[in-house]
């Protein structure tokens, strides 16, 4: 994996993505040498972050690199200077780049122009170091993916993306639970459903979130308003009432049921104190995942072999 992008889950094999999870898992467990001495990761955000650029931050000094944090106040990714532009500059000073933006294709065209990986760090598309902390979060729960069931419950969005596909491969059953007009999309269902096909999973869509928490092993939800969706929030909130995570919708899961969220939470709207604050919740569990995970990412993307 040395030297590629990371802009979708789906730019991985099943094998190469069980491959990163066991890294983080092993890292996690027993440690890691300074795999990326003398390495610079450039982290590029059009966007707000406390997980994914402190993770990657602290992932890039416990390898012995360093990262450095590019706001788009100082860069003016695509408007000060091309993404073009951007991307062959930095290319030349750093040996990676974690970008997270809005339009995904802005990915795609940093990965174009640059000479060393891209990650997404978050795009309006997917989320994938996200998809791989919360495999890892399962994985520890439950020590297996096959015969389990995530519910997900609310948006068809980044994250929900992400982990349909990366459940997919696992062999890990993915329902999901969203209004009319905030489904997953076509693309993601047909891709993730062929990757099922290959590992056993079953994918499905439902509107009732009772219906979808009932024979769930975890159940996960993310924010009715992602970052850059503040313009249509009243329709959101709308659209949404009804798919809030709470006690009375947990109590139709498997009782011995995770609850996970990829945070930052909307207390009051996709969930509340009463669950996220209970015993089921492994929501800073996950949140340090991602520590790990960008761990095993950085190591097989940027390591020299
Ligand atoms: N779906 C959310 C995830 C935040 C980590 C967003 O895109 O804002």
């Amino acid at each position: 994996m040395q030297g590629r992008d990371l802009l979708s889950i789906a730019d991985l094999t099943p094998e190469e993505l069980r491959r990163i999870v066991d890294l983080a898992a092993e890292m996690k467990r027993n440690g890691y040498p300074r795999l990326l001495a003398g390495k610079t990761l450039a982290l590029l955000f059009e966007k707000a972050s406390l997980r994914t650029n402190v993770s990657f931050n602290v992932a890039m000094q416990q390898l012995g690199g360093q990262a450095i944090y590019l706001g788009q106040g100082e860069v003016g990714l695509g408007q000060r200077e091309s993404v073009a532009d951007v991307a062959r500059v930095l290319s030349r000073y750093v040996d990676g780049i974690a970008a997270r933006t809005y339009a995904q294709q802005t990915l795609v065209d940093l990965a174009t122009y640059a000479g060393v990986p891209i990650i997404n760090a978050l795009s309006d598309e997917e989320h994938p170091c996200q998809a791989v902390a919360d495999l890892l979060t399962v994985y520890e729960r439950k020590g297996h993916f096959h015969v389990l069931t995530l519910a997900f419950i609310g948006d068809g969005n980044n994250v929900a993306t992400s982990l349909a596909q990366a459940a997919a491969m696992v062999g890990m059953n993915f329902i999901i639970a969203s209004p009319e007009g905030y489904d997953l999309s076509d693309e993601t269902l047909a891709h993730a459903r062929q990757s099922a096909a290959k590992s056993g999973a079953q994918i499905s869509t439902i509107r009732s979130p009772q219906e979808a928490v009932k024979q769930a092993d975890v159940v996960d939800t993310d924010v009715w308003i992602s970052m850059g969706q503040e313009d249509s929030s009243d329709a959101r909130l709308k659209a949404f009432a009804g798919y809030q995570v709470n006690s009375e919708l947990l109590s139709q899961a498997r009782r011995d049921f995770i609850l996970m969220h990829d945070l930052p939470a909307h207390r009051g709207e996709e969930i509340v104190d009463e669950v996220i604050e209970g015993p089921q919740s492994v929501v800073f569990d996950q949140a340090e995942n991602r520590l790990h995970a960008q761990r095993a990412i950085l190591a097989l993307l940027l390591a020299d072999s």
